[in-house]
């Protein structure tokens, strides 16, 4: 089977800082699969590795079996992979509605069944559709982040820490509606610091640690892995 994804060992630099020394990674189709490691490990700079917004110096991005790294990021997002960015970074100034439009700019037709989608996953967005998306709060903010990466009809989802700063039940509801989107269809990259809840819904996992992929297993193996549980889960 083609993966949908597969990093194969990547390396990424800002400069003279190595921030990705050889990750190698899959996600298969109908996956949801979740990248855990500390701040600064270099999980936001692999998905903007795959989301093409920062090229790797070294090795292959495959979508599908086709080779991606060297796509412009929207060419990236037309061809089915979508991003919703770490810190939510909407369009503060425009409306929730003119956000989820400007989700779908990658692709043409109507986009009102897509609207619809996205207003039935977050009916919050629904009420407030009118608003200015700079005056969401946190959490309204990253459901919108969430819906405009939606409108790009993607096949991949890569999320960057959807539950941050969020509260406990707002995080459950990012979870489920994650869970969700996946039963839908969409494969889905996690990225996230709640390893726990990482683990509840993922399927599998990938540990990140400097810039090197230093665990790989099912979510139910790394969530009972003792150095997983020391490290990420708050154990001592
Ligand atoms: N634009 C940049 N210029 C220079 N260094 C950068 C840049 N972006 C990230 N880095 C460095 O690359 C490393 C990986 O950063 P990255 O943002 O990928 O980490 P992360 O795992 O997403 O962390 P966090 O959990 O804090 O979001 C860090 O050491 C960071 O300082
Ligand atoms: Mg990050």
């Amino acid at each position: 089977m083609t993966h949908a994804l597969e990093l194969v060992d990547i390396h990424t630099y800002y400069g003279k800082i190595h921030a990705l020394k050889g990750v190698s990674m899959t996600v298969d189709p109908g996956e949801v699969v979740t990248l855990i490691g500390s701040n600064g490990a270099g999980k936001s700079t692999t998905l903007r590795t795959i989301s093409a917004i920062t090229h790797a110096r070294e090795g292959k991005v495959l979508f599908n079996g086709v080779e991606i790294q060297a796509e412009k990021p929207h060419a990236v997002v037309g061809m089915g992979i979508a991003q919703a960015p770490e810190g939510r970074h909407v369009f503060t100034r425009m409306t929730v509605y003119e956000n989820l439009q400007m989700g779908a700019f990658s692709r043409s037709g109507d986009i009102a069944d897509d609207v619809a989608r996205v207003y039935d996953l977050f009916p919050r967005l629904k009420e407030r559709r009118a608003q200015r998306a700079g005056t969401l709060s946190g959490g309204e903010q990253q459901m919108l982040a969430i819906g405009r990466a939606l409108m790009a009809k993607p096949t991949l989802l890569l999320l960057d820490e959807p539950s941050m700063g969020l509260s406990p039940i707002l995080t459950e509801q990012i979870f489920q509606i994650i869970r969700d989107i996946n039963g839908q269809g969409t494969t889905v990259l996690l990225v996230e610091q709640n390893a726990q809840m990482a683990f509840n819904v993922a399927h599998r996992g990938y540990v990140l640690q400097t810039g090197q992929i230093i665990l790989a297993n099912t979510a139910a193996n790394l969530a009972a892995d003792p150095q997983v549980r020391q490290a990420y889960l708050g154990e001592i």
